[in-house]
């Protein structure tokens, strides 16, 4: 099978044009997925330009190192991109990379795999990490973790009204089974949820929630973006599409982070243009209607660019 056949890159141009500033430039896809973004990136640049590609999925890894085998310009990195300080330095393009591209989130080949346990739809094992390598599943962690703490995860990272109802019914379903498949939580999920939503399958915010719980997304966006001032060059910039709330409060509260914190101690009497900016937004993109309809999946997307200053 052909993943790029069922993955659709979500405003492929759109991001990709505001990611290239300079055609013979360093830029790092740091969510390569299959590879939708970076083959555009790669046509688009000159035989000069150098492309990093980090994804923390080795099926991914593995699709990749036979797809782009003959590309001089691309390295590829199996890792988590909250370690790109690290690369970076590596591959001795720290302070010197012109664009960086988060295309965060899941992609349509671990919502359609088998195994992956990321579909509410499709029986799997329980699983939802990126990295397969490393770490606890879903089903590990909500067998042995807490109640309480249970249901914090369904509220802060699903906003799952009914979230004690569900914690409370894992606890009482793990007491006789442990629960090891996506369609034994949907039906605990289920038998929990007392209003039904009429545009979303009940197990839509939990599964959320659990997938954002178990690959540490926020922490790891939030390392990254903090890092990244110093990865890049002058005028670098960083390409982010977002699917949720929740990747956006983030970035938000980086961008106010980035409004406060001018690098000058505050007493200091300074006249404030002589301030510097960290980073400037510079354009908010949403994907148009003809991509909607073309890619459901792209209805949530926003790209938010931010460059540095
Ligand atoms: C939405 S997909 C990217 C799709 C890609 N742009 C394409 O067009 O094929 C997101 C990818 O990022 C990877 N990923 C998620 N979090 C990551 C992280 N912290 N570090 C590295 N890769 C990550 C996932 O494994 C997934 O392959």
């Amino acid at each position: 099978m052909n993943n790029t056949d069922y993955h659709i890159p979500v405003m492929k141009h759109e991001a990709v044009e505001q990611l290239l500033s300079n055609n013979d430039g360093i830029y790092v896809d740091a969510t390569l997925g299959y590879g939708g973004h970076t083959r555009l990136i790669l046509e688009k640049t000159s035989s000069k330009s150098k492309l990093y590609g980090i994804d923390k999925d080795i099926d991914a890894i593995e699709f990749n190192k036979k797809e782009l085998a003959q590309e001089k310009r691309f390295t590829l990195k199996h890792g988590c991109f909250s370690s790109l300080d690290e690369y970076a330095k590596t591959w001795n393009i720290y302070g010197s990379v012109n664009g960086i591209l988060f295309d965060l989130g899941v992609s349509s080949v671990h919502l359609d795999s088998a195994d992956r346990g990321f579909s509410f739809n499709k029986n799997a094992p329980l699983d939802m990490r990126f990295d397969r390598t490393h770490g606890k599943c879903v089903s590990q962690l909500i067998n042995e973790l807490p109640e309480s703490e249970i249901e914090s995860i369904l509220k802060l990272y699903g906003q799952e009204k009914f979230s004690r109802r569900i914690a409370k019914n894992i606890i009482k379903h793990r007491s006789n089974n442990p629960i090891e498949n996506t369609l034994e939580l949907v039906d605990i999920i289920n038998k929990s949820v007392i209003v039904n939503d009429k545009n979303k399958h009940n197990a839509t915010r939990s599964f959320q929630a659990l997938r954002i719980f178990v690959n540490k997304e926020l922490d790891v966006l939030r390392e990254v973006l903090h890092k990244s001032y110093n990865i890049l060059a002058p005028k670098g910039r960083l390409v982010l599409i977002t699917y949720h709330s929740l990747e956006e409060r983030v970035i938000k509260d980086f961008i106010i982070f980035c409004d406060n914190n001018q690098n000058t101690p505050r007493k200091m009497p300074i006249k404030k243009d002589f301030l510097k900016k960290m980073f400037t937004v510079i354009k908010k993109v949403k994907p148009s209607d003809k991509e909607i309809s073309l890619n459901p999946r792209s209805r949530s997307a926003k790209i938010n660019v931010l460059e540095k200053q």
